[in-house]
Formats: structure tokens, sequence, C-alpha cells
């Protein structure tokens, strides 16, 4: 099997991107929804957003959206992210090797300390994959829970 890929994503990744979004939206009993990009250019342009996609054998399997209410180089203290691997080609370390890439980032080029998703109740898939992380439940409600990590530097 080929190796997973990630790098930031491109104006051509979108449609890519757009349709595993809309894709992973149609199930909203089971995850909370996903950005899904509106134009190629919004993928790279915003100041408080980066987004890496998962490529394997040059096609885009996954993505990972880091956001903040502040630009990253500004005064920001927590990212936020989102993330989607396509549903064919789970457990095969996509999600991982995103995440690791969006913990590098954050850490680098951020002044960040503080990195956390929300997950729906029953979502063992992002629960486990958070956990190796050395993500924790920090708050929740009846719907799910923030996991967050915090970043050393
Ligand atoms: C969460 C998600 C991104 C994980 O992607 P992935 O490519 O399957 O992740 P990995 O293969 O890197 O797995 C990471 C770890 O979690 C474990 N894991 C992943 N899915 C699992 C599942 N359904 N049940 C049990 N363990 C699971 C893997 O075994 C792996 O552990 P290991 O490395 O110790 O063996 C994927 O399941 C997904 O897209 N889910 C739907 C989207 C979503 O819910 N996003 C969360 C909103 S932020």
């Amino acid at each position: 099997m080929e190796k997973v890929r990630v790098r930031c994503a491109v104006e051509g990744d979108f449609s890519a991107i757009k349709g595993i979004a809309e894709k992973h939206n149609l199930t909203p009993h089971r995850y909370f929804t996903v950005y899904t990009p509106d134009s190629p250019k919004s993928l790279f342009e915003k100041e408080n957003q980066v987004i890496f996609i998962a490529t394997r054998a040059s096609i885009v399997i996954g993505f990972l959206n880091l956001h903040s209410e502040k630009a990253f180089k500004a005064n920001c203290h927590t990212v936020e992210f989102e993330i989607v691997v396509d549903p064919d080609h789970r457990m095969n370390g996509a999600g991982s090797e995103l995440l690791n890439e969006a913990i590098q980032h954050i850490t680098s080029s951020t002044m960040a300390d503080t990195f956390v998703a929300k997950i729906k109740n029953g979502n063992i898939g992002s629960e486990r994959l958070c956990e190796k992380f050395g993500f924790a439940k920090s708050s929740k409600d009846s719907l799910g829970a923030y996991w967050e990590l915090k970043i050393k530097r």
C-alpha cells in the first residue's frame, strides 16, 4: 500500500475536500458537521485557518481544518480542529498523519497553548485518535465533549 502523505491544501484540492466534507455531513446523527469550503481560494487565504490534506497515491483521502477566532499570528490562545478521513481509507494511519502535522504546525507557527476538538458522543474513532495524541476530555454537554491538548514548547 502506498504511503500516506500530508501537505497544505492548494486550490486544486477544492473539489476533493468539498466532496469529503459533504459526504461526511450527510451523517449528522453520528457526527458533528464539519466545515465545507465555499471556494478554492478560501482554502488558504484566511489568516485564522490552515487546511491540511492527506493523499495516498495522489488521491485526496482526508483533510484537517485548523481554525481559531483570531489570526494565528495574533494573540491566539486556542486553535480548534476538525478532521475527516474518507470511510474507505480509515484505520490506516491517515488520521494520525494529519493530526501529527497539525500539532507540529501549531507548535512551531502559532503562540497557541491549547488545541481542541469537539467530538460527538459515541464517535469512537475520533476519541481513539485524540487519546493517542494525548488529548483529554475537558468539558461536555448532552451531545458531546471537548477534547483538549496543552501545547508544550
Ligand atoms: C477520526 C478519524 C479521522 C480517524 O481517522 P483514521 O485514518 O481512521 O485514523 P488512524 O488510522 O490514524 O487511527 C488512529 C488510532 O485510532 C484508532 N481508531 C481509529 N478508528 C477507530 C475505531 N473506529 N475504533 C477503534 N479504534 C479506532 C486506530 O486503531 C489508531 O490507533 P493505533 O495507532 O494505536 O492503532 C476517522 O475515523 C473519521 O474521519 N471519522 C469521522 C469524522 C469525525 O468524526 N471527525 C471528528 C470531528 S473533529
